[in-house]
């Protein structure tokens, strides 16, 4: 399932040298599934052409209220009714001022100002020189956007075109995509502070060698995900993979599991929900030699001797019992295990449920995932087992999320 399937957006570009990631936006909304009408104004048309759009797009682009291929002569009208969502990327310094006021001189503001506003929302992306960006009108511009209800997107920061360097950079198209994804998405963790753990941990014998899983990281990532599409603050304390930071996700790197203990720790405070994905090593060597173990030519190999690590999850929810509930009373804390079995996943993870002392553990079988983009999972709790079909890991991490929620917080309190 494409994540903006069934979407119609109207994609309006105005004046900026930004409007060069307006294209390949453009191709990413239709790749997920969206239709996009796109419309220009005449400054955008200085720095694309509605040639490369509209090949893009799949659909003529509009630049004009007079334009004669309309029969009521009405664009405005007739692109804004059916749109899911008005994307303005890039929003300039003089398109955003001219929202706020009301202006609507060209088809773009006019449509924006004749759109349905309950039905039909308004997101912008600006992208402009950084003292243009600081400005207070523009900053003013902003704030009344936001309070009439407009969906400002963050800016990026650093170099720009003009050769300055700071605030006001366009967002990536991968970006805009993930914030739109987002905005579509149901709030049903809003308010909620998650914090996850992902990948594996390394565990050191010398300074150049080490044990480790083949754990990718990429289902605790997608959990990380999923949780802020749902509206939540997100922290993910990520063990030595490489994967990109999901979009607006708080990250934390570590490499052992005495070290992802302490960065749990360090946020388990504000944490309403803690997910534990992490495949954490049960042993570290006792040891860490300080310099490198060499081969001395005598053919002896060196003794290993391991020593158990911390259990994080268990710690963390042994540690609340009786100060913080697990539902998502105020304070509370709700807790997440995953089990990654090889066999007798039902019987397993039941039994894991129990020792760690959490109300919902995910199983899933451990070969047939780690490194993988899709898996299934089994859901365990007091009631009983829920099986979760395989599907793309994303795809989980979103169902998995709404079974959170309900859990967490109950019909009553989701929004
Ligand atoms: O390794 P095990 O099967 O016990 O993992 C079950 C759950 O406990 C997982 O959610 C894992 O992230 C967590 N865990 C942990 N610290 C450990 C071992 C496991 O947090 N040392």
């Amino acid at each position: 399932m494409k994540d903006l399937a069934g979407k119609h957006i109207v994609l309006g570009l105005t004046g900026g040298i930004a409007c060069f990631k307006a294209a390949e936006l453009c191709r990413s909304l239709v790749k997920e599934g969206a239709t996009v009408q796109v419309v220009m104004t005449e400054a955008a048309e200085h720095f694309i052409t509605p040639v490369t759009m509209q090949a893009l797009s799949n659909r003529p682009v509009y630049g004009s209220q007079w334009d004669p291929r309309e029969p009521n002569s009405m664009p405005h009208i007739n692109l804004s009714r059916d749109a899911d969502a008005i994307l303005i990327a890039p929003a300039s310094a003089d398109f955003m001022a001219k929202l706020l006021h009301g202006r609507a001189d060209d088809l773009l503001s006019l449509l924006c100002l004749a759109r349905p506003a309950a039905s039909v929302p308004l997101i912008v992306a600006p992208a402009m020189n950084r003292e243009m960006w600081a400005h207070p009108a523009t900053q003013r511009n902003v704030a009344q956007l936001k309070a009439d209800g407009v969906e400002v997107l963050e800016v990026g920061q650093g170099e720009q075109a003009c050769g300055e360097t700071g605030d006001g950079r366009m967002l990536e198209a991968d970006e805009i995509l993930a914030d739109l994804i987002a905005f579509f998405t149901p709030k049903v963790l809003a308010g909620q502070h998650v914090l996850v753990t992902a990948g594996p941990t390394y565990e050191a014998i010398d300074p150049v060698r080490g044990i480790t899983n083949l754990s990718s990281g990429k289902m605790g990532f997608a959990i990380a995900r999923a949780a802020r599409e749902a509206g939540a603050d997100v922290t993910l304390v990520a063990g030595p993979v490489s994967l990109p930071t999901p979009r607006a996700v708080g990250r934390v790197n570590v490499k052992s599991a005495r070290d992802m203990l302490t960065a749990v720790q360090a946020h388990i405070e504000q944490a309403t929900v803690f997910v534990a994905t992490a495949a954490v090593a049960d042993w570290r060597p006792a040891t860490a030699a300080d310099q490198k173990i060499k081969k001395d030519g005598s053919g002896d190999t060196p003794e290993l001797r391991f020593i158990e690590n911390p259990d994080i999850l268990a710690t963390v929810a042994q540690s609340l019992r009786g100060q913080r509930g697990f539902r998502g009373e105020p304070g509370g804390l709700f807790c997440v295990g995953f089990a990654a079995e090889s066999h007798d996943l039902l019987s397993h993870a039941s039994a894991k449920r129990t020792r760690k002392g959490v109300p919902l553990l995910v199983g899933n079988i451990g070969p047939a995932t780690f490194g993988q983009d899709d898996n299934a999972l089994l859901l365990v709790d007091a009631q009983g087992a829920i099986e979760v079909p395989r599907a793309s890991k994303l795809e989980l991490a979103r169902k998995l999320i709404a079974e959170i929620a309900q859990r967490a917080l109950g019909p009553g309190q989701k929004q």
